[in-house]
């Protein structure tokens, strides 16, 4: 067979384990690092992915030496990690474990994290590869991107003469890339000075979820679902992230965000650009990432943004049975905040596709349940030859891809409720990765982390996806700013009301939560 010219033969070359190379993560003692990264490194470890040299330089603030830090990634990795504990896995990690200490603005610091690494080469054998990972507040990232440029970290020396070997520089960076497109812009251009494109590793968790991953396999293995997924048989798509926690001890980064920006403009939209993108000529970085783009680029916000998006902020409540705070009572949140914790939308997508098919995105925190689903939902039958009192309890066909927590994939559908009348009522057929495969999915972040040590990118958006998604979320932003208060819902409920007034308006109405 011949093989298709316009395929990058590397997408399918690269081998699932990390070669030699020190990762170097900065924000070790925040909440991110002991809950996941450092146990996800473990993980990696513990299913032999990561080479017996692998080193991590943990860098802070705080006053510690080598064994503190070892002590604070074993107390994460034995809370955390996802396989069980070996100790002989742990004992190896640990000899290649270092930790820095410092400030991001002390330039000795910054020398002295040079020569921890050289060191690493020499003694472990890393050969100059480093993974800087920064998982600390955006507004550090300028000052940790230049320290790397002036104490000559960000790029690898020319290869020895008469040799053709170069190591590795990656940076990696976290959602979110900016707040809006200017800032956005601005991030972009500040990281293209000191590193190569291909070099910049932006992290969206969700695109590292399995079941976020097994969207691209069910739609593009299958024969079953292509020819229905348009807007001949689709009557519109509920993209839906419910969180039942608070802000916890976010305040700080989360009160200048809101949910909107924390989850629509990332996690949400890439949600909606692999369920409504075009088969990508491969699962290579160019490929996907152009066919996301091209959705992206497509989506179209509410005309009216007053009645087509939805904000709320939760007030005091019950969750769990125990009694919770409001938002504005939350811990180093103003009384008068206006941020929002929960937002809504109605997106379109100008395509042949998908003309006319709405794509309903809500997020929330202290909702009901927690729980992340994409929900295709089809057009009824143009024609039901029952009597109208036998299809009462018939709704919609349904296709609802269940990303978290209960992971699987229902499919909804009427049939026959066995007697002796023709009677037709909803019912459900289940596919759960728990009862199809022994093996239990790897993290997010063990993907992420494994793919940024490879260096396989399609599972990081670049700059043009994070662009086109601000464009989308900026105009609504700017409406929002300009105009009421969110409205107040009760913690443990479904969120505001506006939100369910936005879908009766359609005719429509959300999944239960
Ligand atoms: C993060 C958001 O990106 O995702 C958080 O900043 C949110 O506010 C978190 O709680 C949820 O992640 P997950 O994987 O638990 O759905």
């Amino acid at each position: 067979m011949r093989p298709n010219p316009l395929r990058d033969p590397r997408d399918r070359r690269i081998p699932r384990l990390a070669g030699p190379c020190v990762l170097v993560l900065f924000g070790v003692t925040g909440d991110l690092a002991t809950k996941k990264l450092l146990p996800a490194i473990y993980d990696l470890a513990n299913r032999g992915l990561l080479p017996p040299g692998f080193s991590l330089v943990g860098f802070a603030r705080r006053d510690w030496q080598d064994a503190d830090f070892a002590q604070i990634t074993y107390e994460a990795v034995k809370a955390h990690a996802r396989t069980p504990f070996r100790e002989e896995v742990w004992q190896q990690l640990r000899e290649g474990l270092r930790f820095v200490q410092g400030e991001f603005s002390d330039d000795e610091a910054f020398d002295h994290l040079a020569r921890t690494v050289a060191e690493l080469d020499f003694e472990r054998g890393t050969g100059g590869n480093y993974a800087f990972y920064l998982s600390v507040p955006p507004n550090a990232f300028p000052v940790v991107v230049r320290q790397l440029k002036r104490s000559g970290l960000s790029s690898p020396p020319e290869p020895a003469e008469g040799t053709s070997y170069r190591s590795w520089r990656r940076c990696v960076i976290e959602k979110p890339f900016g707040h809006d497109l200017a800032s956005a812009r601005e991030l972009n251009s500040m990281l293209a000075a000191v590193f190569p494109p291909e070099a910049v590793f932006r992290i969206d968790h969700y695109l590292g979820k399995e079941t976020v991953q097994n969207l691209l396999a069910m739609r593009f293995s299958n024969t079953l679902f292509e020819p229905i997924w348009n807007r001949g048989y689709v009557d519109h798509v509920q993209i839906t992230m419910a969180e039942d926690i608070g802000i916890g001890g976010r305040a700080g980064y989360y009160d200048h965000i809101g949910a909107a920006r924390d989850v629509i403009q990332n996690h949400l939209l890439q949600l909606l650009a692999l369920t409504a993108m075009e088969e990508p000529l491969s699962f290579g970085a160019e490929a996907l990432r152009a066919e996301k783009e091209k959705v992206l680029a497509a989506v179209q916000i509410p005309e009216d943004i007053a009645t087509g998006t939805a904000r709320g902020q939760y007030s005091a409540g019950w969750q769990g049975g125990i009694p919770v705070r409001g938002y504005l009572e939350e811990d180093g949140i103003p009384p008068d905040s206006t941020t929002e914790t929960y937002a809504a939308m109605r997106l379109t997508i100008d395509s042949r596709r998908w003309a006319g098919v709405p794509f309903y995105l809500r997020t929330g925190k202290r909702l009901t349940t927690r729980m992340t689903e994409i929900a295709v939902i089809f057009q009824r039958a143009p024609h039901l030859p029952f009597d109208a009192t036998d299809t009462k309890e018939l709704g919609q066909n349904a296709l609802v891809i269940r990303v978290q927590p209960d992971e699987g994939v229902t499919l909804r559908f009427g049939s026959k409720v066995p007697g002796s009348a023709m009677e037709v009522r909803d019912v459900n057929m289940d596919f759960a990765y728990g009862e199809s495969f022994t093996e239990s999915s790897p993290e997010a972040y063990e993907r992420l982390m494994l793919d940024v040590l490879i260096g396989d990118p399609p599972l990081f958006p670049r700059q043009e996806e994070v662009e086109l998604s601000w464009m989308i979320l900026d105009p609504i932003e700017g409406f929002w700013a300009n105009h009421d208060k969110p409205e107040q819902y009760p913690a443990g409920t479904n969120g505001p009301q506006s939100a369910d007034e936005l879908l009766a308006r359609d005719g429509r109405a959300w999944r239960r939560l």
